[in-house]
C-alpha cells in the first residue's frame, strides 16, 4: 500500500503527500525550502501549490528578505509555513534549528536537496520512538536539507502507519562539514497551520494532582509548556491538544501533539499577525546545546501528531491505539498485567520479614498475582535519610536476606517487585562515600538537596554501568518480576565534571540518555522483567517512559475521588492500562476522605489494578469483596485494556464523572459512574452512552458489590445500542450516595 505519493509537475518542482485514507501531510520544495501545504482531514492527490502563501502584502521586490541570487517577486518567508524554520534569513519567528559557528555565526541555510522513501521504520538509536513490527505497516519519507556553509545536513523523517491518523516526526543532524559547530536548538517537529482558529489543551499539574486539563483559546504570540526540571514532571506533560472551537468529546477537528521524551522539552503554539499558528515540539532550548565534529550526528527525539475529526475521545483512541500497537512493548499490549499489592501505604518503612509475608499471603489469597516490597529494603535505609545508591539487601530490616524473602512469596506462587530509584545517592551511603564525584554539582557551589538525596550523573557511562551491575544481581539473586522505578526529585546543578566547559550544554540530554540506556540493558538482560515508572506518583509519566516500562504510577494521591481527576486528564493522551490505580485505605492518606470499598475499586479497575493498604485489616465481609472485584477485573479487563475509551461526564465541570469502553468489535462494553455529591429532588438525567452498534440489542446489568449477596449481577434491563445511545440510561438507576459508584456491563444478544 503506498501511503506516501511524489508528484512531479511539469515545471520540475516534486510534491509529497503522505496518506491513509485518514489523514492528509503535504509539504512541497519551494526556492529550496520545504514547506506544509496542507495538514488534517484526508485529501484526494492533486496539484496543491495553490495553498503557498501568495498574497504580496509587502511591495517590496525582495525574495525572502535578502535571500541570494534571484529578484523574483516572490512571497517573504515570514509568510510561509515551513517544516524546518531557521534563524537569521527573515523568518522571525521561532526556528526549528539554530547552529552557533566558529566565527560566531547563528545563521543557517538548509536547503532542500533529495529524498527517500522505505517501508516501516528505522529504530532511533539510544531513545525510544514508535516502532512497527511488520514492515508493510507503515512508510517512511526522509527529507535531506543541506547548508553548504557549515556542512550539516538535516535529514527530516515523517513516517505514516498504514491505518491511524498519525504522523510520527524526528530529524537527525549529520555533520559532512570540516569544521566543529554547537546546536543550540533542535526541534524535532514544527507544525504549522494556516489559522489560529484553536483551543489549546495542556495537562498541568503537581505532585498528587497530574495531569488536570486547561483549555484557552490561542492568542497573538507565544504560548508554551515545558519542563526544565530534567524530567517531564507532574507540573505540564509533554503532549498538548488543539480543536477547533466547538469540538465535543465525540465531534469536531482536532489535533494532538506528544512528545517521546522524558527530559526537558517543550511545546509551544506561536501565532503571527497573519493569524498563522507554529507548533513546535523538541528538546527545550534553555541551558540545551550539543557539540557536533565532522563526521558526528545527533538524533532528535520524536514528536507525534495526530488528527481526529471525532473530537477528544476520537483522538484519545488514536493515542491510545499508537501507544498500544507502536510503543509499549507488545507482549503488555496483549497480555493482562498482575494484579498487585504494594506495601507502601500499608506499612510505610515499617516493616519485618514476617509482616511482609502476612501481608503477600492475605492477598495472595483473595487473588492478588504480585508482591511489590516498595521503599526501605536496601541500604541503611531506615528512613527516607540514607541508603539510595547501595542496592543490596538492609541486613538489618530483613536479617534473612532479600532472596530468602523473594524464594517465600514465590513459593505462595506469587510474582515478587522491588522499589528501586536507580538514579539517586544519599549521602548516607557507601556509593557516596566511595564516589562523591558521580552526583551532578557545579564547582565551587552548594548542593541542592531534596528529601536528603542527590541526583547521580547518569551522562557518565560508568555510573550507568554500576548501578545496571548493582540491580542485574539483585535482580538474578530473588529472580525479580517487576521493577517500580523511582525518580523522587528533579535536577539542579547539572554540571558533569568529567566534561570541558563546550560540552556543559548537553548534560540533561545526556542524562535522559543514559536512563534510557539502562534501561534497555536491563530489559535486554531481563526481557521478561515488568518495570513500572514512578516519579513521585506521575511526575515522569510521558510516551519516552512507556516505551520501556508499560506502567507507570499515576499519581500519589490514591483517594478515587481525586483519581477521578487525574485519570480523566491523563486518558486524554494516555490508554488506561497504562495508569497504575490502585484501591487504598480509608480515611484516605493524602486527603482523609472517606469513600467506599466498592467505589475504591471502580475507580482503580480502570487502570493498572491493584491494592496499596493493610489487607489484613480489613474485616472478613471487605476480605470478600475485595475477592469479588479481584474476579470482576479479571474477566473485564481486557475490555478495559484492549477496548475503545469514551469520557462520558466530566467531573471537572458536574458533580459526577463517567466513562466507558467498549470492545473493538461494539458488542461489550463496561461504564463507570460515580458522585461527587449528591442533590436531593435534583433534576433528571441521562447518561447517554457511546460507541455502541445502534441496531443491536444489549443486555445491561448492574455489578452489585454487596458482600455476602450471591447476585453479583443486577439486570437493568435489554435495550437497542440506539436507545442506549440516544435516550441514555435512566438517571433513577444510577449513584444514590456521595461518592457512590455504579458500574454496568452490557453484552450483546445478537
Ligand atoms: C515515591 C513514590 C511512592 C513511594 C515512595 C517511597 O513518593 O511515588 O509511591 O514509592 O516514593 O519512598
Amino acid at each position: 500500500m503506498a501511503l506516501i505519493n511524489v508528484s512531479t509537475f511539469k515545471d520540475g518542482s516534486v510534491q509529497f503527500h503522505l496518506s491513509n485514507g485518514k489523514i492528509s501531510y503535504i509539504m512541497m520544495p519551494f526556492y529550496g525550502k520545504l514547506l506544509n501545504l496542507y495538514v488534517g482531514a484526508p485529501l484526494p492527490d492533486n496539484n496543491y501549490t495553490y495553498l503557498i502563501e501568495n498574497t504580496f502584502r509587502v511591495l517590496a521586490n525582495l525574495p525572502f528578505e535578502d535571500g541570494p541570487g534571484s529578484e523574483e517577486r516572490l512571497p517573504k518567508i515570514e509568510q510561509l509555513r515551513q517544516e524546518f524554520p531557521e534563524y537569521g534569513r527573515g523568518d522571525y519567528r521561532i526556528p526549528a534549528i539554530t547552529v552557533l559557528q566558529e566565527n560566531g555565526s547563528r545563521i543557517s541555510d538548509f536547503q532542500y536537496m533529495d529524498y527517500v522513501i522505505y517501508d516501516g521504520k528505522k529504530k532511533l538509536e539510544g531513545l525510544p520512538s514508535t516502532y512497527i513490527t511488520d514492515d508493510s505497516n507503515a512508510q517512511t519519507l526522509e527529507i535531506t536539507l543541506v547548508d553548504e556553509v557549515t556542512g550539516l545536513w538535516a535529514i527530516l523523517s515523517y513516517t505514516i502507519f498504514s491505518d491511524i491518523p498519525l504522523i510520527a516526526k524526528s530529524v537527525r543532524i549529520e555533520h559532512h562539514g570540516q569544521h566543529s559547530v554547537q546546536l543550540q536548538r533542535i526541534y524535532s517537529a514544527t507544525f504549522d497551520l494556516p489559522d489560529m482558529q484553536y483551543n489549546m489543551s495542556e495537562f498541568m499539574g503537581a505532585w498528587a494532582r497530574e495531569r488536570y486539563i486547561y483549555t484557552q483559546p490561542l492568542h497573538f504570540g507565544i504560548q508554551a509548556i515545558g519542563s526544565t526540571r530534567g524530567a517531564s514532571s507532574h507540573f505540564s506533560n509533554p503532549t498538548a491538544i488543539f480543536a477547533r472551537p466547538d469540538t465535543t468529546q465525540t465531534h469536531g477537528q482536532v489535533f494532538g501533539i506528544s512528545f517521546i521524551y522524558s527530559g526537558n522539552f517543550d511545546i509551544h503554539a506561536e501565532v503571527d499577525t497573519y493569524e498563522q499558528t507554529r507548533i513546535q515540539v523538541g528538546i527545550n532550548a534553555l541551558n540545551f546545546s550539543w557539540h557536533l565534529n565532522s563526521g558526528e550526528i545527533f538524533q532528535s527525539p520524536e514528536a507525534l501528531l495526530g488528527f481526529s475529526e471525532e473530537g477528544y475521545n476520537g483522538l484519545s483512541n488514536i493515542f491510545h491505539r499508537t501507544v498500544r500497537e507502536h510503543i509499549i512493548n507488545p507482549y503488555w499490549s496483549n497480555h493482562r498485567h498482575p494484579i498487585l499489592i504494594n506495601n507502601w501505604e500499608a506499612t510505610y518503612y515499617d516493616f519485618t520479614e514476617e509482616s511482609l509475608l502476612q501481608l503477600a499471603a492475605t492477598s495472595n489469597a483473595q487473588g492478588v498475582e504480585l508482591f511489590v516490597l516498595d521503599d526501605g529494603w536496601f541500604g541503611a535505609r531506615m528512613e527516607d535519610n540514607a541508603g539510595l545508591g547501595d542496592w543490596q539487601t538492609n541486613l538489618k530490616r530483613l536479617p534473612s536476606g532479600i532472596a530468602s524473602l523473594a524464594r517465600k512469596i514465590h513459593n505462595l506462587d506469587m510474582k515478587f517487585g522491588l522499589w528501586f530509584e536507580p538514579e539517586m545517592v544519599n549521602k548516607q551511603s557507601n556509593l557516596y562515600r566511595s564516589h562523591p564525584d558521580w552526583v551532578l554539582h557545579t564547582p565551587n557551589r552548594g548542593q541542592s538537596v531534596h528529601r536528603y538525596q542527590y541526583v547521580l550523573n547518569f551522562a557518565r557511562q560508568d555510573v550507568v554501568d554500576e548501578i545496571f551491575t548493582q540491580i542485574a544481581a539483585i535482580i538474578r539473586q530473588t529472580n525479580l518480576d517487576y521493577i517500580k522505578w523511582d525518580m523522587n526529585r528533579f535536577i539542579t546543578e547539572a554540571f558533569d565534571n568529567t566534561r570541558c566547559a563546550a560540552l556543559q550544554g548537553e548534560v540533561q540530554h545526556r542524562y535522559i540518555l543514559g536512563v534510557y540506556n539502562l534501561y534497555e540493558r536491563l530489559l535486554e538482560a531481563f526481557p521478561h522483567l515488568l518495570i513500572e515508572g514512578c516519579a513521585s506518583g506521575g511526575g515522569r509519566f510521558d510516551m519516552g517512559m512507556l516505551a520501556y516500562s508499560p506502567q507507570i504510577w499515576t499519581s500519589d494521591n490514591t483517594d478515587a475521588i481525586e483519581r477521578l481527576y487525574i485519570q480523566w486528564g491523563t486518558s486524554y493522551m494516555y490508554p488506561l492500562a497504562t495508569q497504575g490505580a490502585h484501591v487504598s485505605t480509608v480515611p484516605n492518606h493524602q486527603t482523609g476522605r472517606i469513600v467506599p470499598l466498592a467505589t475504591r475499586a471502580v475507580v482503580a479497575f480502570f487502570g493498572t489494578f491493584g491494592y496499596e493498604l493493610d489487607l489484613n485489616a480489613l474485616s472478613d465481609l471487605e476480605l470478600e469483596q475485595v475477592r469479588m472485584q479481584i474476579q470482576i477485573y479479571k474477566e473485564y479487563e481486557s475490555l478495559i485494556r484492549e477496548g475503545r475509551y469514551y469520557r462520558l461526564i466530566s467531573p471537572f465541570s458536574h458533580d459526577r464523572a463517567a466513562w466507558m469502553c467498549v470492545s473493538q468489535d461494539c458488542r461489550h462494553a463496561i461504564v463507570a459512574e460515580v458522585s461527587l455529591a449528591v442533590h436531593p429532588n435534583k433534576a433528571n438525567s441521562r447518561l447517554q452512552l457511546e460507541g455502541l452498534l445502534e441496531r443491536s440489542m444489549y443486555c445491561i446489568r448492574k455489578v452489585n458489590f454487596d458482600s455476602g449477596s450471591s447476585h453479583r449481577y443486577l439486570e437493568y434491563g435489554i435495550r437497542s445500542g440506539a436507545e442506549l445511545m440516544r435516550i441514555g440510561i435512566q438517571d433513577s438507576s444510577l449513584v444514590e450516595r456521595d461518592y457512590q459508584a455504579t458500574l454496568f456491563v452490557i453484552d450483546s444478544l445478537d
